[in-house]
């Protein structure tokens, strides 16, 4: 499985890259503006250093607005992945802008349908929202399996995006249910690697070797 982090934030993107096991980027609207940044601005300085795919999200509301967002966006790099709300202009625009061959990123996928609908359009990824459906008492990841299945049916290329991750149990998860990327926020990479019993162990063995 890949990892992604989920900000727009520069130095949090670089702490995480120093891990050496940083894949992509994604952003959206909310991140941007947490960050107090400018969409062009952020997703520039990201590209920057960050060689794998970085998704800057279109504005639209129509096909063609999105349409000509996306063919800006991507001039700023070509690791850019313009990244469409999934709908009728959103579909459209992605249909539109893969046969160009800009990479898509769908977002906001909730249903199973609506990945194989942007599957269909040439979607690179598709991004189900994990934890908001948790937040409303539907499973994020039994949408993630049955994703999966239907994607392979299908031998479609299009990558499981989880995004909305929560929690190092929703990454656990995840990779279970066979998501090909999962993009987490900073404050959950962090806790990734962390267990009690791992840092009670290091200490016994410290003291043990007389380093402390
Ligand atoms: O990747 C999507 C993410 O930024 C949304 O997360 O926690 O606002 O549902 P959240």
């Amino acid at each position: 499985m890949k990892f992604f982090i989920d900000t727009a934030d520069a130095d949090e993107i670089r702490q995480a890259a120093d891990l050496g096991l940083l894949d992509g980027v994604t952003t959206n609207p909310t991140l941007i503006k947490r960050a107090g940044l400018v969409r062009e601005d952020a997703i520039k300085t990201i590209c920057g250093f960050v060689p794998g795919p970085v998704s800057a999200e279109a504005l639209g509301p129509d096909a063609d607005t999105f349409i000509s967002e996306g063919l800006e966006l991507a001039k700023i790099a070509k690791n850019v992945v313009v990244k469409l709300p999934t709908n009728e202009a959103g579909l459209k625009a992605c249909k539109a802008l893969s046969d160009q061959g800009i990479d898509v990123n769908m977002t906001l996928i909730f249903q199973p349908v609506q990945a194989l609908l942007c599957a269909r359009a040439g979607a690179r990824f598709v991004s189900p929202f994990l934890g908001r459906l948790d937040d409303v008492c539907s499973s994020g990841m039994d949408l993630i399996e049955e994703l999966r299945v239907i994607f392979d049916n299908y031998g479609f290329d299009t990558e499981i995006l989880a995004a909305s991750i929560r929690s190092p149990e929703h990454v656990k998860q995840a990779a279970l249910r066979g998501a090909d990327v999962c993009t987490i926020p900073f404050g959950v990479i962090k806790k990734l690697l962390n267990h009690p019993l791992t840092d009670s162990g290091i200490a016994a063995f410290e003291r043990d070797a007389g380093l402390h």
